[in-house]
């Protein structure tokens, strides 16, 4: 009898986006009327997916999707949190179930998530909000590798040569590009093992550990206890980073 794996997805928009030189951080920035954190969250409402916790910062967003602005009014301005929650029910989005607090650095933003995650859950996913154009059936088969292999974590193999540079601006090494893959999101987990290895990097910080944390893979890496295990993603999963990529992400989003 195949026992059904619960499974939730943590949202990241707790980031500022720095790089996007925007005046609102780049998930609530909108393409065809709709910021990009729309899609991303409708992607997993679409998804095999449970429940979403949505993890967002501080800021102050101008709220008018779908006409539900009164132009100009100090009111339209409303926490990220309530943007979110608003948008979430004005869409239906029924998985969306809670919010949490973004931190200083991205780990920060996934350890808040991970403690509004329903106790009862089997598999978490954690995904970047700025990362719109992601497609259900891709977090179904993230979800299925979890189920097989333990981790899920998206990723496609590099096209380009990869160099290491040193910081005289020397190559200092060439890595074989077969076995060089661009890590994405989403990247998915067991839960209990998830809970471990933040518990495990919460403890090196604590004893003045400094590390350099940028994904969840990284995390279960260097505190997991077992292998990470990729599931092959899609080129057309681009992150929101600097202005350039929402012009691609139009033309993604343009086919969705
Ligand atoms: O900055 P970066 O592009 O790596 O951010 C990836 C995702 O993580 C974004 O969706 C961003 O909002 C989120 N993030 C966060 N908390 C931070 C930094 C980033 O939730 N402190």
């Amino acid at each position: 009898m195949e026992i059904a794996m619960k499974t939730t997805a943590i949202i990241l928009a707790g980031g500022k986006g720095s790089r996007m030189n925007a005046d609102i951080p780049k998930q609530y920035i909108k393409l065809f009327g709709k910021p990009l954190l729309y899609y991303t969250m409708m992607a997993f409402q679409e998804s095999c997916v449970d429940e979403i916790v949505v993890v967002t910062g501080n800021s102050k967003i101008k709220y008018d999707f779908a006409g539900n602005s009164i132009e100009g009014r100090e009111a339209d301005f409303i926490a990220e949190r309530d943007y979110c929650k608003r948008l979430a029910s004005d869409c239906r989005l029924d998985k969306v179930r809670s919010f949490a607090d973004g931190g200083a650095e991205r780990y920060n933003s996934v350890m808040n998530g991970l403690k509004c995650v329903s106790p009862d859950t089997d598999v978490v996913l954690v995904h970047d909000g700025a990362r719109p154009c992601i497609e259900p059936a891709l977090i179904d088969r993230c979800v299925a590798d979890v189920t097989e292999f333990g981790s899920g974590v998206v990723a496609v193999p590099a096209k380009d040569t990869i160099k290491v540079v040193g910081a005289d601006g020397y190559v200092t090494d060439t890595p074989d590009r077969s076995s060089l893959w661009q890590i994405q999101t989403p990247q998915g987990f067991l839960y209990s093992e998830l809970m471990d290895a933040y518990g495990r990097l919460g403890q090196s910080i604590d004893e003045g550990c400094e590390l350099k944390i940028t994904d969840d893979a990284m995390v279960m890496e260097q505190f997991g206890k077992r292998g990470v295990h990729i599931t092959m993603g899609s080129y057309t999963n681009i992150k929101a980073t600097t202005r350039e990529d929402l012009e691609i992400l139009k033309i993604f989003l343009k086919r969705c």
